[in-house]
């Protein structure tokens, strides 16, 4: 397992399932030096301009207004409130950790992203004139440039008011426009709401140590890219 002194909490969970939960960690704290990535038919991003053309908004069924943009370097404070404000569930469910708050070399590098390799999507409301972060969703490219790793997590009053169906399925488009064939994650499966939200988005649900423990979730990205989607 990958432990962090006094910020990430030794789980105990069993041996056999610690390779995906690495696999999960790493996907959440991506670890590799930021390279350009292809974009399908062999185009290439290699500059790191914010991508503008991804900011949009999105109005609550209670008609509350959330922005939606891209995170940027100087989300850290906005995303470690967010982190330490989830519910020690929402935490475990989403890190598979006791994270009580992120580490600075994590938070750097979740707010740091190379955005044509890698998306970082944070949804964002104004609580009395003060921005809060009430979701993110992001993907990490893997080294074969083709599949990714996605995550989400909601704060927990922002939960089941479809925020996050609205965010993933933002995502899958980006992800579509940027060549990538395949977005995947792994599940508790005691993550009820999670697998739920996937099967309904598409993606397809497997055992991969039949234990019954973590689903492999996988959707297929079918159709052309439009990498233009991606353009600052
Ligand atoms: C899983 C999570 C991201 C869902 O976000 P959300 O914004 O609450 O989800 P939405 O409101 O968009 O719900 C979309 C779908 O998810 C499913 N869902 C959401 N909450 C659910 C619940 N409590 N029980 C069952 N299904 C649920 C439903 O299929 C729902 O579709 P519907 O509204 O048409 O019924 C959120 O609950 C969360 O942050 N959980 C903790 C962190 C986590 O589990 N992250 C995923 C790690 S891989």
């Amino acid at each position: 397992m990958i432990s962090h002194t006094g910020t990430l909490e030794p789980t105990g969970t069993e041996d056999r399932i610690d390779a995906i939960l690495d696999r999960a960690l790493e996907a959440t704290f991506p670890v590799s030096d930021p390279i350009a990535f292809p974009l399908g038919g062999g185009a290439f991003v290699q500059d790191n301009r914010y991508p503008v053309g991804l900011i949009s908004s999105w109005i609550a069924p209670d008609g509350t207004y959330v922005s939606i943009r891209p995170v940027r370097p100087d989300d850290v404070q906005l995303m470690q409130q967010f982190v330490k404000a989830l519910s020690p569930k929402t935490k475990y469910l989403r890190f598979m950790s006791g994270v009580r708050e992120l580490p600075p070399a994590m938070i750097a590098r979740l707010t740091r992203i190379e955005y044509g390799r890698d998306m970082a999507l944070l949804a964002l409301v104004s609580d009395r004139d003060v921005e809060r972060q009430v979701g993110v969703v992001r993907y990490v490219r893997a080294p074969d440039g083709e599949s990714a790793e996605m995550a989400t997590v909601v704060a927990d009053d922002w939960q089941g008011r479809g925020l996050s169906r609205h965010l993933l399925t933002q995502l899958i488009d980006i992800a579509r426009a940027s060549g990538l064939k395949t977005l995947s994650a792994d599940i508790l499966t005691v993550n009820k709401p999670m697998l739920a939200l996937s099967r309904a988005l598409g993606f397809e649900l497997d055992d991969p140590l039949g234990d019954g423990a973590v689903a492999r979730a996988t959707l297929r990205l079918s159709g052309s890219h439009h990498a233009a989607l991606l353009e600052p």
